[in-house]
């Protein structure tokens, strides 16, 4: 019957279960929506291959928000009432996040960041997680590796001004620098639209820093690069994870051009042995005509399965229906129980304050590649 599931050669045949997703298909940020995309279709298509949810298959209901707020806001607003799902996958931009996450919570629809990182995301309240660090942590391990890698005393920052991580990574990465000793010679700002950073560029190469720390989008990010080295900077770039996109490079000028040999903090290196995030590397080309995953895909990945091992742990409704508010509010404390859960970006644990506690890595851009440097650890 439509309402109780069933498994046939390790199928799951019964009713479907929705899991909601809104990303930037299109627009500025496109490859963090459909690498997010990618990596959460690949984790439901294994849960669905090994039976599902006890025998009911998950359907992935995916809106584009284009990377604006508004629409943000929007297409959850649809998803919540239209396609009724169990839980929300999003945003990955937190600027985005914190637009929709009210409604998921007003709602007591579980929203589940796979990779937004200012704190703000998670203190919207109950229902909203990520399974992924915070930028408290991911600016303090980029201004060590300033510090003691780099042997940095002098800093400029370019922020994009309007994008709460950018302005969140800033006021992170001054703390811990300054505290460390070191100075913050500049931080001019930029808007996502901007073309031309090279007034910005220029008062930053009179005040010769030792390294222009630029927490932005990968759009942004390769002009910005290509510009500084066009002024005659020659000193290291330093970013953090929305500096990871296949595109990173095309836009500042290919490969060992301006960006050649800059750094960037990130969730996770697809080089790492552990066979967690081997097996994960491995079925992805599989299933992306061999194309290369980046931690947005890993950490799509890993929300699909937080999601899919809380609502196992949260049990069976009673009533059969996944979506009531009681059973949402079960499936809430099993997401906010999840524990030691082996991801494909390390070992996940919920905390207190509903973020996960991981290591962060910091890449070096080597021609086409990002080659692994170091891990930093909470
Ligand atoms: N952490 C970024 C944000 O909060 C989004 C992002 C994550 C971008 C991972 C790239 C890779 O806005």
């Amino acid at each position: 019957d439509a309402g109780s599931g069933g498994t046939s050669n390790g199928t799951a045949t019964g009713t479907p279960i929705v899991v909601g997703e809104f990303g930037s298909l299109s627009g500025s940020e496109s490859t963090f929506g459909t690498s997010t995309d990618n990596g959460l279709k690949l984790a439901v298509n294994q849960i669905n291959a090994a039976g599902g949810i006890d025998g009911h298959p998950l359907t992935v209901k995916v809106y584009d928000d284009e990377g604006k707020p508004d629409s943000a806001l929007t297409v959850v607003q649809r998803l919540i009432n239209q396609d009724k799902p169990i839980a929300i996958v999003g945003e990955v931009a937190s600027k985005l996040s914190i637009q929709a996450a009210p409604a998921c919570n007003a709602a007591k629809v579980p929203m589940i960041s796979p990779s937004s990182t200012n704190p703000k995301v998670t203190q919207i309240g109950p229902y909203i997680f990520r399974v992924c660090f915070i930028d408290p942590f991911q600016g303090t391990a980029a201004a060590k590796f300033a510090v003691n890698t780099l042997k940095a005393k002098r800093a400029a920052i370019m922020t994009d001004q309007q994008n709460d991580y950018s302005t969140g990574l800033t006021k992170f990465f001054t703390q811990s620098f300054t505290q460390q000793g070191g100075t913050i010679v500049a931080n001019p700002s930029y808007t996502k639209d901007d073309l031309d950073f090279h007034s910005q560029l220029a008062n930053i190469k009179a005040l010769n820093p030792d390294v222009i720390y630029v927490p932005g989008y990968y759009g942004q990010v390769g002009p910005i690069a290509k510009q500084a080295r066009q002024l005659g900077i020659t000193v290291p770039l330093l970013g953090g994870d929305g500096w990871d996109s296949p595109k990173l490079v095309e836009g500042a000028g290919g490969a060992g051009q301006a960006l050649e040999g800059s750094y960037f903090t990130n969730h996770s290196s697809m080089e790492n042995p552990d066979p967690a995030i081997q097996n994960f590397v491995k079925a992805f080309k599989a299933a992306n005509s061999n194309g290369e995953p980046d931690a947005l895909a890993a950490l799509g990945y890993d929300a699909g399965q937080v999601l899919a091992d809380s609502i196992k742990r949260a049990g069976k409704p009673a009533d059969g229906d996944y979506t009531s508010e009681a059973y949402r509010t079960k499936l809430r404390d099993a997401i906010a129980a999840t524990k030691d859960f082996p991801g494909a970006t390390g070992k996940i644990t919920i905390g207190a304050d509903r973020n996960a506690v991981k290591p962060a890595v910091v890449l070096q851009v080597k021609g086409a590649a990002f080659k692994y440097v170091t891990t930093v650890n909470p």
